[in-house]
């Protein structure tokens, strides 16, 4: 048997003739940009996420990169992140000037520890004359923190706000590969997206809303930083051919784009709900291996299994046994970002982030898409549990 680790067809089929008449329209109106299938599919994202705005734009890095800016962040301020993501979160930051300063994870959730960042605030920065953080070791103004909602797991928001309260810092979730999952916050079930000051998101295909090519939004609740935002991502444009401000450039989400979208967005919760499914699959007949360290959904929150990954002592071997058995694997993210030759000139070594570095040593993603039936997944844990 062939398990893919991901499979777009299944989802495309399920929604053919609703895509072939985007195309249709699209060729019959031979409109491309911007109109009212972008509006109306901002107006439904924003509505699902449980915030006031969203802003489409061409991917997840320029979805960061406007939220960082809608943010404050400015050129030269330290932004506190973690290491263990994909680089897009880290090239966000240097794409507005703003550098990198880390929290490790946690190492059942893989996601930024508050207690950590706590200790980051206490030990390693100091208020300036007007309260203000600084990093003692760089001497940079911290002005925000960028939890990332890794493999589809919200971080642990509730702590993290109130830290970022305490310390007056501007919060900005990356949550390009949790669409859909849910925090509770306070008593009440929020989105992810919705949990902070502004979110940016990936629509890359293989996102659980993923795009026919490349996407990205932002969703906030504040319409000043949707404003602005949508200045930015037209050339800085206020209204045609004037141009207020010199950081623009186009972002712009294809119309095709936002049409598909929307058509996906309506079978999203299915979509993850097929996604927990399978997720519960694989827990049920691994459970008991001792050598496998599953996934983890700590109590208030629901994740959505974007990807499934999992912990394993001789990673390459099991790797390679799966890989022969036409099982298709993932590793995310086999090199953390401070050991990655671009940042390499802040001088991070090795052990100066040993939760994500241990991770990076042994996480194995599995196959995991909506469509993925028991039988693969039976197929995948009986080859799983013998190579290990
Ligand atoms: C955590 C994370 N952040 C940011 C991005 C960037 O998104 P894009 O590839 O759409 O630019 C991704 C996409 O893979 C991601 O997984």
């Amino acid at each position: 048997m062939k398990v893919p680790f991901v499979d777009l067809h299944p989802q495309h089929e399920e929604v053919y003739e609703e895509l072939e008449a985007v195309f249709r329209h699209a060729l019959h109106d031979s409109a491309f940009v911007g109109g009212q299938p972008v509006a109306a599919f901002e107006e439904a994202f924003a509505a699902y996420c449980g915030a006031a705005q969203a802003v489409t734009c061409a991917n997840g890095t320029d979805a960061l990169k406007l939220a960082l800016m809608a943010a404050g962040v400015s050129a030269g301020d330290a932004v506190i992140t973690v290491p263990n993501t994909f680089i897009a979160t880290v090239e966000a930051l240097t794409l507005v000037g703003a550098h990198p300063v880390f929290v490790d994870v946690e190492p059942t959730t893989y996601n930024l520890s508050p207690t950590l960042l706590e200790a980051f605030l206490v030990e390693q920065c100091r208020p300036d004359v007007d309260g203000r953080v600084i990093h003692v070791q760089t001497g940079r103004l911290v002005t925000a923190v960028l939890p990332v909602h890794l493999y589809g797991l919200p971080a642990d928001m509730g702590p993290i706000l109130a830290l970022a309260h305490q310390y007056n810092l501007r919060v900005v979730e990356d949550a390009c590969q949790a669409h859909g999952a849910f925090y509770q916050l306070n008593g009440v079930q929020k989105r992810a997206g919705a949990l902070s000051d502004v979110a940016a998101f990936s629509f890359y295909p293989g996102k659980n809303l993923g795009a026919i090519g490349e996407g990205g939004a932002v969703v906030t609740d504040d319409g000043d930083m949707a404003r602005r935002m949508r200045m930015w991502r037209d050339h800085g444009q206020s209204e045609k051919y004037v141009h207020i401000s010199p950081d623009g450039w186009n972002s712009r989400l294809d119309t095709i784009q936002c049409a598909v979208l929307a058509i996906k967005l309506r079978r999203l919760d299915e979509w993850n709900g097929q996604r927990r499914q399978i997720a519960a699959w694989y827990c049920e007949r691994l459970a008991g291996e001792e050598r496998i360290v599953l996934p983890v959904e700590p109590a208030g929150r629901q994740h959505v299994y974007h990807l499934f990954v999992i912990r394993v002592p001789d990673r390459e071997k099991t790797r390679q046994r799966l890989l022969e058995q036409g099982i298709a694997v993932g590793m995310h993210y086999p090199i953390p970002i401070h050991l990655q030759p671009a940042y390499c000139y802040h001088g991070w070594q090795t052990g100066d982030y040993p939760e994500t570095e241990t991770a990076a040593a042994s996480i194995l993603s599995l196959p995991m898409y909506p469509h993925l039936s028991e039988q693969q997944v039976d197929y995948v844990c009986h080859v799983l549990r013998t190579a290990v």
